[in-house]
């Protein structure tokens, strides 16, 4: 059911994020950007909010004459604050909310990412503490709904020496303490949820925490151009002698109160605990999945550090030597970090499958799906492929889905990640005429699941991150499609058209003639190789 669920969310991101990339470019799609957008709402309600104090007055009656001062008489420049921090507020939760989906609906928050997941359910809560007790703020009629119906609702747990919704029975019961009391409640809050933010953050390696200039600077400029159209205004004063009337609700905080007001307490506080507890334990709920990680043979690692660049966990480390070998460090892989996307492979020099003469193990390998595996499975594809215009497509598990090639034309390598596949893999088809020609595949750009295996896959093939891919290759015999999970025809379209490209090229006469020794061991080591 849980598989079902899953599977249902991606496929709405998957639509909403083709929907989005017909308007944006594929870097500004605020889908693949929400948890920088999050980050972003945090910075803008943090400013508004430092400009808000100075006009705010903490007093029964002030508080309100205050905020009233600030919407109506400045509203060229506190009201607009005013209006960018409530703004900004309901942005944060709505990018929070759609981030937390979104990694749910990737299969990012289990096995060893539980982590992240676990870490951000307490931001979550205090997100919405922190707008709650923005609203009490304004002390408003909105405001004494919601400090009433919350109280109540607190008061069920009788963990309160005598009821808090006692304070707000009267007028004469409220003291200015109170707001003095909501103040550093609201500032405290978000503090704290910083501080778990760093937290969350800890098992993630360059996390994009700012969205692109662009995407920054257009959201930026909707929520002014929502403030001046729509600013933020109050409810008309609090007033406790009187039962408050119907109030707007925010629809983003307090989308829970209707139902606080009117069910049992029992029933809510057990409803909450329930999802609670569902929340926290979804890591762990059965489908277990768990992909061994990435293993270091020392034999084979010269301590480079490419694949401890290149780990989008933190999952390497580079540490002693365990061996006499004369290099100043080597690898170290920890299990309980490691996603096995395979990237490490991919970046490390070893990981040629040009080698013959030795069995073929990189520094670092994943054991599930080893580079010896992929040079397999590169060679049986290839034995499937005739006539002219052959292709090999490298693709990722998470991506576009791979069966359904065109027989004859071209064959499929899975790979867990794009970014798995050293850039020599794509020399050794073309340069032993396994294929006339090499298409890479995946999820969509700046989509990837495991956030850097398309970048650096880019990059290795630009020759700006090592390992590059060698200079004599022919560029012109590769193509990449980043069409992700919904880009079947595309793909599809794109092969059919590389490869009548291919078929029309004069043909490549292979650099190499394939090796056709038996393989060695690693313990007879052949410096050739190297
Ligand atoms: C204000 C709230 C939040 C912010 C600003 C935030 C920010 C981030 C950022 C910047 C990343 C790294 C993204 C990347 O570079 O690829 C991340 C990852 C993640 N977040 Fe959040 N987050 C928030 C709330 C949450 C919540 C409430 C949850 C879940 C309950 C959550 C679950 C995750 C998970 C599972 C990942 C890891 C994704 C992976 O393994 O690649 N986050 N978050
Ligand atoms: S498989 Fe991925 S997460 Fe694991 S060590 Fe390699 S690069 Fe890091
Ligand atoms: S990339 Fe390979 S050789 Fe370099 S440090 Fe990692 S395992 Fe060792």
């Amino acid at each position: 059911m849980i598989n079902t669920l899953r599977r249902s969310v991606r496929a709405v991101f998957d639509g909403g994020e083709a929907l989005l990339a017909k308007v944006f470019p594929s870097q500004w799609n605020p889908l693949l950007n929400l948890s920088a957008l999050s980050f972003l709402f945090y910075w803008v309600i943090t400013a508004s909010g430092i400009y808000l104090y100075i006009f705010f007055d903490t007093g029964v009656e002030q508080a309100y004459r205050s905020v009233e001062y600030i919407t109506q008489e400045q509203w060229y420049a506190a009201g607009i604050m005013r209006s960018m921090h409530r703004y900004a507020s309901d942005g944060l939760v709505l990018t929070m909310l759609l981030h937390v989906l979104r990694e749910f609906g990737l299969d990012r928050y289990r096995g060893v990412r539980w982590f992240s997941w676990v870490t951000g359910i307490p931001v979550a809560m205090l997100v919405f503490v922190a707008g709650i007790s923005g609203y009490w703020l304004v002390w408003d009629k909105l405001a004494q709904y919601v400090a009433i119906v919350s109280t109540e609702w607190l008061d069920q747990l009788r963990i309160f020496g005598a009821p808090i919704a006692r304070n707000f029975l009267s007028p004469e019961m409220l003291d200015s303490r109170f707001f003095t009391l909501m103040m550093f409640i609201h500032i405290a809050v978000p503090l704290i949820a910083l501080l778990i933010l760093w937290l969350h953050l800890q098992r993630i390696a360059k996390p994009r925490i700012n969205p692109p200039r662009g995407l920054a600077f257009g959201t930026f400029a909707s929520l002014l151009v929502l403030c001046l159209v729509h600013p933020a205004v109050s409810q008309g004063p609090a007033n406790l002698s009187e039962v408050p009337s119907p109030v707007g609700l925010d629809w983003f905080y307090l989308p829970a109160f209707p139902l606080l007001e009117t069910m049992p307490g029992p029933v809510t506080w057990g409803a909450a605990a329930a999802i609670l507890i569902m929340v926290v334990a979804l890591p762990w709920l059965p489908p277990l999945r768990k992909p061994k990680a990435a293993v270091v043979d020392p034999a084979n690692c010269n301590g480079c550090r490419r694949c401890y660049n290149d780990c989008p966990y933190t999952a390497i480390a580079m540490g002693q030597r365990s061996d006499d070998m004369p290099f100043a460090a080597q690898a170290v892989v920890d299990p309980s970090l490691c996603v096995a996307c395979g990237i490490c492979a991919g970046a490390c020099p070893r990981a040629t499958p040009f080698r013959k003469r030795t069995e073929l193990r990189p520094g670092i390998d994943l054991p599930e799906l080893t580079t010896a595996g992929v040079r397999s499975a590169v060679e049986r594809a290839a034995a499937t492929l005739q006539g002219k215009g052959r292709i090999i497509v490298f693709g990722c598990t998470s991506g576009v889905p791979l069966d359904g090639l065109p027989p004859g034309t071209a064959a499929s390598v899975p790979l867990n990640c794009i970014g798995q596949l050293a850039p020599s893999f794509i020399d050794y088809v073309l340069s032993m005429g396994l294929a006339d020609g090499v298409v890479l595949t995946g999820c969509t750009e700046c989509g990837c699941r495991a956030r850097f295996g398309i970048e650096w896959t880019e990059r290795r093939l630009a020759r700006e991150r090592h390992p590059y891919l060698r200079n004599g290759v022919p560029l012109e015999r590769t193509r990449t499609a980043w069409v992700g999970r919904r880009g079947r025809k595309k793909l599809l379209a794109l092969i059919g058209r590389f490869s009548d490209e291919l078929a029309a090229m004069p043909p490549s006469e292979p650099a190499y003639e394939p090796i056709r020794r038996p393989p060695r061991t690693v313990q007879e080591k052949d410096t050739v190789d190297a």
